[in-house]
């Protein structure tokens, strides 16, 4: 069946089952890898993508469920064909915070999310919004760090 998804602000046409799930319309089909596969159950928030401006897993999003409602990647954070970072990555760069990076798109785009709701959280606001991205690499305190240097505008 075929689909108009608008994705990073462009609208991609895709042949899929309904149910296919968005993650593998985005690494399969359009090739957008940054959005990484950790449980694909809801569990662990590594497939974390903007739906609308609201963070939702794209590992249980089935395409038809999404409609013509704007989605943003990882890739889609950056401008000028990812020259121009967003603050949120440059504090992640800044603070040195992935370890093996499997999880780290994913925390990105909460704490983007998290930001854009609550632009100076406190280290409780932090732990609430970003509950639910786990980190077999235990990358929290960093993570905490990076999204207070964001609020912060970069210091
Ligand atoms: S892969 Fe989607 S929540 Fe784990
Ligand atoms: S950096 Fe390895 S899982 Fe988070």
């Amino acid at each position: 069946m075929g689909y108009r998804i608008n994705v990073n602000g462009e609208v991609r046409e895709v042949e899929a089952t309904p149910d296919m799930p968005r993650l593998w319309v985005l690494r399969d089909l359009l090739g957008l890898t940054g959005t990484k596969y950790g449980c694909g159950m809801a569990q662990c928030r590594a497939c974390t993508v903007h739906i609308a401006g609201e963070p939702a897993f794209a590992c249980q999003t089935a395409i038809a469920a999404v409609g013509d409602r704007p989605v943003t990647t990882i890739e889609g954070l950056s401008t000028d064909g990812g020259k121009t970072l967003h603050a949120v990555q440059e504090a992640w760069i800044a603070l040195d915070v992935p370890q093996c990076g499997w999880c780290q798109p994913g925390q990105i785009m909460s704490a983007v999310a998290l930001l854009g709701k609550t632009p100076a959280p406190t280290d409780e606001q932090i732990d609430e919004g970003m509950n639910g991205n786990i980190c077999r690499c235990g990358t929290y305190s960093r993570i905490k760090l990076a999204i207070h240097r964001a609020a912060k505008g970069g210091v």
